[in-house]
């Protein structure tokens, strides 16, 4: 009873803060932002995703092939490393980290994640670190299924047209050729997928503060976060 109470002690001491929302809101940035002025570590749980779903292009696998894609996860591992603030992951252990941001990956990162064994085999990961650490951690289900005793919670939208524009203006300072059309239809697609699926849809927990940043700059939404996490850990 005493080492359980202990246990629990030490489990709500650490600060668990959870970021969701649609792709292209901007929550990375927040994350990220929020993390390094709190001092906390910043978790990009997509970027797991990203991995799966490239592990599958890599070997010619459809990652919307659902029986295939859970057979191959037998020859998986991921895990991340922090270094010098910035998350590295990790896949078979070769760091992936530049090669996960094309629209290719995002699609596949799409596919994967609708499949329940891919969200099992990566919540032990969120969960331990999230345990261990105060952290910063993005995604679609921090807040409704990997964190739900999470002690703020925020869930960021905007409208169709910012997010679109946004990742438009990202992608093409990278230098990935495309449109903003087709940048649209790609995330009408993804936003699809990922908050219609069957399990842990992309949508908000019950007690998460929704924060519409569509006329807000990064640094006001930054701002806006502040206020809100300051509020909630009051
Ligand atoms: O946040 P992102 O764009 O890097 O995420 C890539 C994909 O992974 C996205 O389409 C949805 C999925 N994802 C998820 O299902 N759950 C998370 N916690 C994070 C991402």
């Amino acid at each position: 009873m005493y080492i359980n109470l202990l246990f629990k002690e030490k489990q709500t001491l650490m600060i668990n803060i959870a970021i969701d929302g649609p792709s292209g809101a901007g929550k990375s940035y927040l994350a990220r932002q929020v993390a390094t002025r709190l001092g906390y570590i910043y978790v990009d749980t997509g970027a797991l995703y990203r991995a799966i779903g490239l592990h599958m292009l890599d070997r010619g696998i459809d990652p919307s092939d659902r029986e295939k894609v859970v057979a191959e996860l037998e020859n998986v591992t991921v895990s991340f490393v922090h270094k010098d603030g910035e998350q590295h992951v990790l896949l078979n252990s070769a760091d992936v980290n530049s090669l996960i941001r094309t629209p290719e990956v995002s699609m596949a990162a799409s596919a994967v994640s609708a499949v329940p064994q891919v969200r099992a085999f990566l919540l032990g990961l969120q969960k331990d670190i999230a345990a261990k650490e105060n952290i910063v951690m993005d995604g679609r289900d921090i807040g409704t299924v990997i964190l739900p005793d999470a002690q703020v919670k925020i869930f960021l939208i905007a409208s169709d047209e910012a997010r679109a524009k946004r990742r438009f203006l990202e992608l093409t300072e990278k230098g990935t050729v495309t449109t903003l059309e087709e940048v649209q239809a790609d995330m009408a697609r993804r936003d699809r997928n990922d908050s219609t699926r069957d399990v842990a849809p992309a949508v908000p927990a019950h007690d998460a503060v929704i924060l519409d940043n569509s006329d807000l700059d990064r640094e006001g939404t930054v701002l806006a976060a502040l206020r809100i996490i300051e509020e909630k850990l009051k």
